[in-house]
């Protein structure tokens, strides 16, 4: 393929992508509150009910060379992405109820726009999940499969992933399980071997999330972590997913609080504000709240939330404004609230010659109708990755940080926390697996 050129520097010459033919089937794990609201959202804006606000993929636009070319197309025509009308769900779930059923309970979207996509919802009914309450303490389930060993029950998933890839195209895997519980590397995550082994003596240390996470990609299906668990955030995994072309990316959908954060500190960090606390705390009432009400599921959302800040500070390279930052996160279940969660922040600040200033946010958000776009641009784009030569085979896909708390990235790599590196770094991986000219933002040419 020649490469392309609209003014900006040329990239190196890339191999085609492949188009997006056919049906593409998205398999998601658990069907609560985000799943849910992405499904349905999915269908409304199909009908013509809604617009698909909040979604890069769908109301996006890319610009393409110079500032004076005026070209910026939608990114879902630049890049050979599915169709909204081509994707078609299934999923898995502790509970029975079909997805409508799952929709209503968790009163993220009205009744009266429930009753118009009732219909389609309620066909979507799901398969018996892989659950054990040792790794979820909050949640008795009793849609679940039976199995001796973890790799009978990983035999089981490839099963319904087989079953499933008879009747659609290309499939997608994304978890939007609950949070479980903080778990470390072991040895068992070492590599493919260990881990293999370690589903057949039921090691403690593979959670349910990783073995969905193993049947996906020992199928060649792409995986996307929403959740903060460990998952594929293990060599083993990584391994799996460059040896069998399917990418990866996790991990905890970046939608309230720590997007926030992410575009304050990167703000304070260029004009070399600096930061000694910042309090945050959150109200939520839905599911996802009750299980976080667990103090070892809380421990795996603490940790995803609390890296972010060090990241983007790098203390280390600026102590006298960075060093000492009283950083705390809490997050309270208060059931009126629902999925209507009420998050703040306290930040203090200081300016010149150190005098302290304080910002306080209030954010009123709705955490499903956040969530809901992040997943479904995740499971589009990684079904791209899979199609594009230069994504399919390098296993973590860093250009999706922009969707995530806690980035996943190459071992001894730092995360790139900060929002608006993240869409650029994800617009030029767009532009170079097309073969369009980079943008640096460097605009010298515009005065020579
Ligand atoms: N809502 C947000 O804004 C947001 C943001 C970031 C991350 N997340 C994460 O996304 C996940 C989903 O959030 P939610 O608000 O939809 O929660 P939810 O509780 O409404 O939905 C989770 C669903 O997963 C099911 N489940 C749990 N374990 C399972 C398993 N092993 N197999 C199959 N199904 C399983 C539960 O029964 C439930 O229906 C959570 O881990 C949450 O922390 C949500």
């Amino acid at each position: 393929m020649s490469t392309k050129q609209h003014g900006g520097q040329k990239t190196a010459e890339t191999q085609k992508v492949a188009p997006a033919k056919g049906k593409l089937g998205v398999m998601v794990v658990g069907l609560g509150a985000v799943a849910t609201t992405m499904i349905a959202g999915v269908e409304a804006v199909r009908r013509g009910l809604a617009k698909p606000i909040g979604s890069l993929t769908q109301m996006g636009t890319i610009r393409l060379g110079k500032r004076t070319d005026n070209l910026s197309p939608l990114i879902r025509e630049f890049v050979p992405l599915a169709n909204l009308k081509d994707v078609v769900f299934t999923g898995w779930d502790i509970f029975e109820d079909n997805v409508y059923e799952a929709a209503a309970h968790a009163k993220v979207l009205d009744a009266e726009t429930l009753a118009k996509l009732k219909p389609y919802l309620q066909k979507i009914k799901p398969m018996p999940a892989v659950f054990d309450q040792y790794y979820v303490k909050r949640l008795h389930g009793t849609h679940v499969k039976k199995g001796k060993t973890k790799r009978d029950l990983a035999d089981q998933l490839i099963a319904d992933i087989r079953n499933f890839k008879k009747t659609v195209d290309r499939v997608v895997m994304i978890w939007c399980g609950s949070t479980e519980i903080f778990l470390e590397p072991t040895a068992v995550h070492r590599s493919i071997e260990a881990f293999e082994a370690g589903l057949k003596k039921n090691d403690i240390g593979i959670a349910p999330s990783q073995i969905y996470a193993y049947a996906a990609l020992s199928e060649g299906v792409p995986f996307a972590n929403g959740a903060p668990n460990l998952t594929v955030d293990v060599p083993a995994m990584i391994e799996l997913s460059k040896k069998n072309a399917a990418p990866i990316c996790g991990k905890d959908f970046k939608t309230g609080q720590t997007f926030m954060k992410t575009i304050l500190a990167p703000a304070f960090k260029a004009r070399m504000l600096g930061v000694s606390g910042w309090f945050s705390t959150n109200i939520l009432g839905n599911r996802d709240g009750e299980v976080l009400d667990d103090a070892q599921s809380f421990k795996t959302k603490e940790e995803s939330k609390l890296g972010s800040l060090e990241y983007i500070f790098q203390p280390e390279l600026y102590p006298d404004l960075y060093k000492k930052i009283f950083h705390k996160i809490r997050i309270e279940y208060y059931p009126p609230r629902g999925d209507e969660k009420e998050a703040w922040d306290n930040i203090d600040i200081f300016g010149w010659l150190g005098y302290p200033m304080q910002i306080k946010v209030n954010f009123l958000c709705r955490d499903s109708i956040l969530a809901a776009p992040i997943a479904l641009d995740l499971v589009l784009f990684l079904d791209l990755a899979k199609r594009a030569p230069s994504l399919r085979s390098i296993g973590i896909q860093e250009w999706l940080s922009f969707y995530l708390k806690s980035p996943q990235t190459r071992e001894g790599l730092y995360p790139e926390h900060d929002l608006f590196i993240q869409s650029m770094k994800l617009k030029n991986t767009l532009r170079h697996i097309m073969g369009e000219g980079l943008i640096t933002h460097l605009g010298l040419e515009y005065y020579d």
